[in-house]
């Protein structure tokens, strides 16, 4: 029962649970936020996401990746098994996806809320592409969740 599989499986889920669980928290708020609190608050909140998306959203991704190699190796499954293969894609794109176009989506709306005179159509504009792609975000890594667990085949 206490085997080392059993132990980076258990990392494993939980830092998954870390890891979308926050993404989702950081597409639910920001839009409420948006609608009920001004352009300060969005930039507030914008800098505080993209700390947390630093210092915890990325350690978990990095924990779930580490952990899942662990479990491919003391497991002896194949890299090249359809649903690890389909992990694998799903880390780099959500990474990609959360490093890149989201952080960076969410620095220049922290940027303008933070002006003197904010352009609240801009700010709009970029609020809107932002949930779009937190939520491509997290349906991506849900259908990763759903491959792990039903673990299809070719
Ligand atoms: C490099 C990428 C990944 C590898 C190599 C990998 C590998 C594994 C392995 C070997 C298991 C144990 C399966 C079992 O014993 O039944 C597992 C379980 C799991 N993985 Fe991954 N995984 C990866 C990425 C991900 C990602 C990105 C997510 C979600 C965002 C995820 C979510 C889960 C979940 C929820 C389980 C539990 C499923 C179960 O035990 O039935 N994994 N993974």
């Amino acid at each position: 029962m206490y085997t080392t599989y059993n132990l980076f499986k258990f990392l494993h889920v939980a830092a998954v649970i870390v890891w979308v669980g926050g993404l989702i928290a950081l597409t639910v708020i920001p839009a409420r936020l948006a609608r009920q609190e001004g352009a300060a608050a969005t930039a507030a909140l914008g800098r505080q996401a993209a700390f947390y998306g630093r210092s915890v959203v990325g350690p978990a991704a990095v924990i779930t990746l580490v952990a899942g190699i662990v479990m491919v190796v003391v497991g002896r499954l194949g890299f090249n098994e359809l649903w690890i293969a389909y992990g694998f894609l799903g880390i780099v794109v959500s990474m990609g996806l959360g490093g890149g176009l989201l952080s960076r989506l969410g620095s220049q709306l922290a940027e303008l809320g933070e002006s003197d005179d904010p352009d609240t159509a801009r700010i709009a504009a970029l609020q809107a592409r932002l949930r779009t792609f937190n939520a491509i975000n997290v349906l991506i890594l849900l259908s990763v969740v759903w491959a792990m667990v039903f673990k299809p085949t070719l």
